[in-house]
């Protein structure tokens, strides 16, 4: 959630391009469905995870812009039919978004895919105070007796396993198309801690039509399960601005639907899109946006919160990958900064999209030469590139061997293919499972930490052969 809502400032004619060169009148207001248009009930309800998810939870809506002042109500989560009784009542924070303007670095510019919608009201709280490992059950306040279901959100333990989904980029089909594969993922691990979205969650960073998808998509799943939401290229839009640094502007939606942790040390543009959060005595995960001109001041970042994490596993999720899998889309400037941090504190695990293609790849510091295919492999980080969505890209030629100097080594590919990704931390074993959207197994691995050494323990299992363009079914972007 946005702490400063900055007042729009005089109207750029100048900017006015931007507008055009979207499609006007796509989602006018005449052509919303239904499970896009604002009420007075609350909808995208999302929780999302603070610094300390083991005391905390945060939970954000939408309403119409009748809803001023509005709060949720928790109780810890009994068998009790009428759980709900004592429930404590939480004022939310209440902040109004105009979908129709943006403010551009100062300049106010029109967000003609939005033309028609009026504004809406997000409201978020964080739930404090609570206590680890417990299950508590929610629910948040549209106007009157406009109330969400009782949901039901687990906070973290201190330790102890954990399990959580990773998707690749959604970002098109989002209702037709990326809605089976979050579903497969949710009934493979209904009892996820939480869902890291790896950037692209929708095509057009402001449009409100993709963001109604998105949860249309997601329904009741993200009320329950944690979102660990990444801001991908597709989450920034792109303007004609002299700067760099003033052609990436986060997508209007961003801070008022995610209620992230922020981070004092880092530049109000890297607010809720560069993060950590501490999730246990075993986890440790690190969000960076790849999209930001400010990758130098995020790898300095990255460089001293790993540094200073005691945490058992230490995950990295970031939307470009350092180790590119689709053709022509490498980002050397952006490895070049980061890798060095990677190696140097033998992150465990990098999760990361963009490329519409799958790829896992290990690096070993160690001289040993290792498949990483099987078991006994000494491994320092695990690279993997994934997608959830139905677009879908080539294989850049030559797999990885232009990497060669940076020591990685591919290990599965595939092309033509949605996947989720399910990974479980216990004690020293790290699980991983691909799987497609029909829950077929594609790839997966385990990982140990034992007397400083991490070794690969269950080589790649599959039900299937290697998928590409040449032996799948026929594909049409969508
Ligand atoms: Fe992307």
């Amino acid at each position: 959630m946005t702490r400063q809502f900055l007042p729009f400032l005089a109207f750029s004619a100048a900017l006015l391009g931007l507008a055009a060169a979207h499609d006007p009148g796509d989602a006018g207001a005449h052509q919303q469905p239904p499970w896009q248009e604002a009420t007075g009930w609350p909808d995208r309800i999302v929780v999302t995870l603070p610094e300390s998810p083991q005391s905390s939870f945060a939970v954000t809506w939408r309403t119409d812009a009748t809803v001023d002042a509005t709060f949720a109500e928790i109780v810890e989560a009994r068998d009790d039919a009428r759980f709900d009784i004592g429930a404590e009542r939480v004022s939310a924070r209440t902040e109004r978004l105009d979908p129709q303007k943006a403010d551009a670095f100062g300049e106010v510019i029109d967000i003609a895919s939005n033309a028609g919608l009026p504004p809406a009201h997000f409201h978020s709280v964080i739930f404090e105070d609570l206590k680890p490992d417990t299950l508590y059950a929610y629910r948040v306040k549209g106007t009157g007796d406009q109330w969400s279901e009782w949901l039901q959100t687990r906070t973290a333990a201190e330790s102890g396993p954990i399990s959580f989904l990773y998707l690749g980029d959604a970002q098109n089909a989002l209702r037709s198309h990326w809605s089976r594969l979050i579903r497969a993922g949710f009934q493979e691990a209904p009892k996820a801690d939480f869902i890291l979205h790896a950037g692209d969650l929708v095509n057009r960073p402001s449009r409100d039509l993709e963001w109604a998808e998105w949860f249309d998509a997601t329904g009741f799943i993200h009320g329950m399960i944690p979102a660990v939401p990444v801001a991908g290229n597709h989450e920034y839009e792109r303007l004609n601005l002299p700067s760099v640094e003033q052609n990436r502007l986060l997508s209007v939606m961003w801070r008022p639907q995610f209620t992230l942790p922020e981070e004092p040390t880092l530049a109000d543009d890297l607010q809720e899109v560069a993060y950590d959060i501490r999730y246990s005595n075993d986890l440790h995960l690190f969000i960076i946006s790849t999209q930001s001109p400010k990758i130098e001041e995020q790898a300095d970042w990255l460089d001293r919160e790993l540094a200073a994490s005691d945490a058992r596993w230490k995950i990295v999720s970031m939307h470009h990958p350092i180790f590119s899998s689709g053709a022509d889309r490498d980002s050397p400037e952006r490895r070049a900064a980061l890798l060095p941090v990677i190696n140097k504190h033998k992150v465990d695990l990098v999760l990361q999209g963009h490329d519409h293609t799958y790829a896992r790849g290990a690096i070993s510091q160690t001289p040993e030469r290792i498949a990483f295919q099987s078991k006994g492999g000494s491994v320092d980080t695990m690279f993997v590139n994934s997608v959830s969505g139905p677009k879908q890209y080539g294989f850049r030629a030559g797999d990885w061997d232009d990497y060669e100097a940076d020591g990685v080594t591919l290990v599965r590919k595939a092309e033509n293919t949605q996947f989720f990704q399910l990974i479980t931390i216990d004690g020293d074993r790290l699980s991983y499972e691909a799987r497609t959207a029909t829950g077929a197994l594609y790839d997966s691995f385990d990982m140990t930490k034992k007397r400083g050494r991490k070794r690969i323990t269950r080589g790649s299992a599959s039900t299937m052969g290697e998928r590409s363009f040449s032996n799948t079914g026929a594909y049409k972007t969508p």
